[in-house]
């Protein structure tokens, strides 16, 4: 297949696009190519390579900022994907989009299904509904997979960003009243891989297995304890330490119907982070 990759520069296709060269060939197009705001660049951009399928990881992820900037987060996270959903409809090729477990409440305390109802809390998780809407409104065959917790190669995740601050501070301050099902972004792409292959149309959640959830508290115990680093994790409510946007208390996803669609597996969160780990200690920091 001919993969176009909006987004190109984004942590998870840094992993994507190595797990899709095997057997396809890959167009990155990075912001600055396709900028998705753009319509008509989009447009041409999509017509002029012709590929099979387009995946889609750009979007605005700045959480907290997202309040402060809401056209912003919407004018990428929503108009972006309506126009890619256009081009892409035109051209009568799929889209394969990217979205988030923080479209979400929180308030169901079990893993959440691909049917639950939305009900986001922040403004991103509003801004990438409103991108999964338009892709639902415009287009017949589409790709929706949402995610939870994302780290991959590079430094700007939460497993560097704990294991920098505990080497640097010893100590660390993490909410113990957030749960999640962390994701690493090596296994997202292989699900990804396997879901674009299928032709099984639809919304999908993927995300490495953690049970009924973790805490991001014992989930940064997890992460300095495999790296072995002494620090004390020190556990916080999410009102003792505020942030802009609210996030979900329960947000862990459910991969069921992927595992019957298409018969992905997910990987045990431990297991998937120490494989992460081993290759992420030993590289060369980036500049
Ligand atoms: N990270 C997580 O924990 C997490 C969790 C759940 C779901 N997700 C979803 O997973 C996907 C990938 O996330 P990620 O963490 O890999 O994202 P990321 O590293 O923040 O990358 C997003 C990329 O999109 C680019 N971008 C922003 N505006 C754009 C525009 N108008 N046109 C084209 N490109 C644009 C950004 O470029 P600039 O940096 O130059 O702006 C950046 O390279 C996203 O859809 C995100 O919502 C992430």
């Amino acid at each position: 297949m001919k993969i176009l990759i909006a987004g190109s520069e984004s942590i998870l296709a840094r992993d994507l696009m190595p797990v899709l060269k095997e057997n396809n060939e890959i167009m990155p197009l990075s912001k600055q190519k396709m900028d998705i705001t753009q319509k008509d660049s989009a447009i041409k951009n999509i017509k002029t390579n012709a590929p099979d399928i387009v995946i889609n990881c750009a979007a605005y992820t700045k959480v907290d900022t997202a309040e402060e900037e809401r056209e912003k987060a919407f004018q990428v996270n929503g108009i972006g994907v309506q126009n890619l959903a256009i081009a892409c409809e035109e051209m009568q090729i799929p889209l394969c989009h990217i979205s988030t477990d923080y479209v979400f409440d929180g308030r169901k305390n079990k893993p959440y299904t691909p049917f639950d109802e939305p009900n986001p809390l922040s403004v991103y998780g509003e801004s990438k509904l409103a991108g999964e809407r338009y892709i639902q409104w415009i287009m017949n065959r589409f790709y929706i997979v949402r995610t939870s917790g994302l780290y991959g190669m590079g430094n700007n995740n939460f497993v560097m960003t704990i294991l920098r601050l505990a080497k640097e501070r010893h100590s660390v301050k993490v909410v113990t009243d957030q749960i999640c099902s962390p994701t690493s972004a090596a296994n997202l792409s292989a699900g990804i891989k396997k879901l674009i292959e299928s032709g099984s149309f639809g919304i999908y959640h993927i995300a490495d297995d953690s049970g009924s959830g973790i805490s991001w508290l014992d989930y940064a115990r997890e992460i300095v304890s495999i790296a072995g680093v002494r620090a004390e994790i020190i556990p916080v409510t999410s009102g003792e330490s505020p942030r802009p946007a609210k996030r979900p208390a329960y947000s862990v996803l459910d991969t069921g119907i992927t595992r019957l669609a298409i018969g992905y597996t997910p990987e045990k969160r431990e297991v998937a982070l120490k494989k992460f780990l081993s290759t992420a200690l030993h590289r060369p920091a980036e500049q």
